[in-house]
């Protein structure tokens, strides 16, 4: 058969096809490795030299043109499936598109970022710190003596040999970075993660998330701790909550607090403030002389307050979780519900 009549014929057996799978079955008969195109090729070494190139041009000519062919039909097959699609009786444009999958933040993330939107609307800047952290701003400078408990390997992970370096335990060592690099007066905040090297259960973890507050000035008392916590209540349970402060103890602070705030929850007990009505909020206190001499800064002159917020336990709060090992999962049964 001469390539103008194996074309011919082609262009009547592809018009006649109106089935996109035995179009496909087409196009190997005559392209396919072992179609007629590959015969026709197969031929020309066979052939005299003067044959050779006439005949080739002619067998790539017809490769071409069926080539085209098919193109074009399966194009116009695939049109009218697709019109036949959304003509038939079933098909509604009106339903929705099967759910993608979305992402969200993490509720520590959430509550971080409206902590910080609350406090930079008040002045503070927000801070960052490293999380592999020299002992020395992790301790020494926050006035925690060597042979303070907290130091203990049981509480500590270490990075070196040397116990130079500490993977931070606390978001407090930002305190002291803080003061070496300002003047007073300040306001900072420096939300991020902290490391325990203890048992795990289900309200403690090796990983979890605090946020802390420093606020440096002239005559800086109690009263603006109380003030700036009240705010603090105000903005995440969006009302006014009775607070208390009780002794607390910690080497970076004098006079130490841990402050409670009226349970937002209840009014005469809950499972949340085991049937006290107050719950405990966060430890704080006026910041000690040797810290802030630590800083670079005059306590004779200055005076400051600090808080730790621990983040992880305030989204358990809000959320009634009741294992913070959940946080850090990863599972998505627990991560879709925020
Ligand atoms: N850094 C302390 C801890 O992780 C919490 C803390 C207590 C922070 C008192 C403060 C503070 O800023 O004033 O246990």
């Amino acid at each position: 058969m001469t390539a103008e009549d194996t074309l011919q014929q082609a262009r009547e057996r592809i018009g006649a096809c109106a089935d996109p799978g035995a179009l496909k079955e087409l196009e190997r008969e005559y392209l396919g490795k072992k179609g007629a195109v590959a015969a026709m090729l197969a031929e020309i070494p066979k052939l005299a030299p003067q044959a050779r190139k006439a005949d080739g041009q002619r067998a790539n000519d017809l490769k071409q043109a069926l080539q085209a062919l098919f193109d074009e039909r399966g194009a116009a097959l695939a049109t009218t499936k697709l019109d036949a699609l959304l003509r038939a009786d079933d098909f509604d444009p009106t339903l929705p598109p099967p759910r993608a999958l979305r992402g969200g933040l993490h509720p520590i993330t959430q509550v971080t970022r409206e902590l910080e939107d609350l406090f930079t609307s008040m002045g503070y800047e927000v801070l960052d710190g490293p999380e592999v952290e020299l002992d020395h701003y992790n301790f020494e400078a926050l006035n925690i003596s060597k042979d303070h408990p907290a130091r203990d390997s049981q509480d500590t992970f270490y990075c070196d040999d040397a116990g130079r370096l500490v993977l931070r335990t606390h978001t407090s060592p930002v305190q002291v970075r803080a003061m070496e690099k300002r003047k007073p007066p300040f306001r900072v905040i420096a939300p991020g993660r902290v490391f325990r090297q203890e048992t795990t259960d289900a309200s403690h973890d090796h990983t979890f998330y605090q946020m802390e507050g420093l606020v440096v000035g002239k005559d800086i008392s109690v009263a603006h701790l109380i003030g700036a916590m009240k705010t603090l209540l105000r903005g995440m349970f969006g009302r006014d909550l009775e607070v208390r402060l009780r002794p607390g103890h910690f080497p970076f602070v004098e006079p130490g607090f841990e402050l409670d705030a009226r349970c937002p929850f209840c009014e005469a007990g809950c499972s949340v403030c085991k049937r006290t009505t107050w719950i405990e909020l966060l430890p704080c206190g006026l910041v000690h002389p040797n810290v802030l001499r630590a800083g670079g800064i005059d306590p004779e002159v200055f005076s400051g307050f600090a808080f730790g917020l621990g983040l992880s336990r305030l989204v358990m709060l809000r959320h009634g979780i009741d294992d913070v090992r959940h946080l850090l999962s990863g599972d998505l049964r627990f991560l879709e519900q925020f």
